[in-house]
């Protein structure tokens, strides 16, 4: 969402948790830009998160806090951000008021489009101030999370001794470290191809106008080389990733990269389809991936072909400093799409 960038205020620390692994980003303020003072990931096992929610707690926080520890960092302040099931965006058109007359009219807006027991969820919004001249209609983002989901995580974290502050949406730390790395013009799809979802978000003239998460992802690699060659899910995560050679199963690991892509793409082609069905007046000008599965070799390649759209992998530390002597720059380089979302988190100052 629209936040100030480059606040004077204290950041946290970014803390993404993924189905994969634990992506952490620590930023300081300059006096231009954001310098990166720290960063890191550590992956988690099999099945500690699962579409958005904490099932093993505890296993989690010992490797966040080894994470910390890892990195050196002592600052308690993190925020975290949510996706899956258990998290619903909905962007509604409503009469123009004041934030106060907002506040209590969202309840029983939001009653008509969120299906849980509102009683059960957290419940937020921001008015993106969509309405130009005299016009008395504005588009208004209603984000409603389950209490227990979000609950889960911030025991987790204050069980570790943090404090956790900020509560984002994956898709919206995406927006947001986009908007403070990326020139603001043109009409940008941001995908997000995680270990278990991909999430889209097209931004048209700086609003999100379509979002949404689909349940593929890398992963589904992993599985499918598992299956097809009868082996551990760790060594077919290595063969995927080059780390062990493929030597006779190259063939067959080459159609499956094909036939999931193909599918990622067509998830893709689907969004754009229906962003320029309601935007024929603005076309889409680029497609910036992010996510771990992003980097499938071939992948950028194929889909500018298949939507004949400029493709390029995310960069979150375009605008960013960084002191080379401490990170180094070739693993900055390599890491820069997973890190996409935990920097969006890392750049909201916190507001308690
Ligand atoms: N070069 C690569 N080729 C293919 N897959 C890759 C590559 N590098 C990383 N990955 C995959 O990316 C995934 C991790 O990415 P990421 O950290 O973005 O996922 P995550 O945030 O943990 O998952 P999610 O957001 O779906 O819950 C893993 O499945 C990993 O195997
Ligand atoms: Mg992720």
């Amino acid at each position: 969402m629209n936040l100030p960038f480059l606040s004077r205020e204290d950041l946290v620390v970014g803390v993404d948790i993924g189905s994969h692994a634990v992506k952490v980003c620590q930023l300081k303020r300059t006096d231009k830009a954001y310098a990166i003072v720290n960063l890191g990931s550590a992956t988690l096992p099999d099945g500690a998160v699962d579409d958005g929610t904490l099932n093993e707690p505890e296993i989690v926080g010992e490797i966040i806090s080894e994470l910390f520890k890892n990195l050196k960092i002592k600052k308690k302040k993190v925020g975290f951000s949510i996706s899956g099931y258990s998290v619903i965006v909905k962007k509604v058109n409503l009469a123009v008021m004041s934030d106060q007359e907002l506040e209590e009219h969202i309840q029983s807006e939001a009653e008509q489009y969120i299906p849980f027991d509102l009683d059960d969820v957290y419940l937020d919004f921001q008015d993106l101030k969509t309405n130009v001249g005299d016009e008395d209609r504005t588009d208004v983002m209603l984000v409603a999370a389950k209490q227990e989901v979000v609950d889960e995580y911030l025991e987790m974290l204050e069980g570790l001794g943090l404090n956790p502050v900020i509560v984002d949406v994956d898709g919206f730390a995406l927006e947001n470290t986009y908007e403070y790395n990326y020139p603001k013009e043109g009409n940008v799809a941001l995908v997000d191809i995680g270990a278990s979802k991909m999430n889209i978000n097209i931004i048209s003239e700086g609003v999100s106008v379509v979002a949404r998460d689909i349940v593929v992802g890398s992963r589904q690699l992993t599985e499918q080389i598992e299956s097809a060659f009868d082996i551990e899910f760790e060594e077919a995560e290595a063969l995927k990733l080059g780390h062990i050679p493929a030597e006779e199963k190259q063939e067959e690991m080459e159609e499956i990269f094909l036939s999931t892509c193909t599918q990622w793409v067509l998830e893709i082609k689907k969004a754009i389809d229906l962003y320029h069905a309601n935007h024929p007046e603005a076309p889409l000008s680029r497609l910036v991936l992010s996510g771990g599965g992003s980097k499938v070799s071939g992948l950028v390649e194929y889909l500018a072909s298949e939507t004949d759209t400029e493709v390029e992998l995310f960069n979150p530390f375009s605008n960013m400093t960084v002191n080379e002597k401490k990170i180094d720059p070739d693993y900055l380089k390599n890491v820069g799409p997973e890190m996409a979302i935990a920097t969006g988190i890392a750049i909201r100052p916190s507001v308690i």
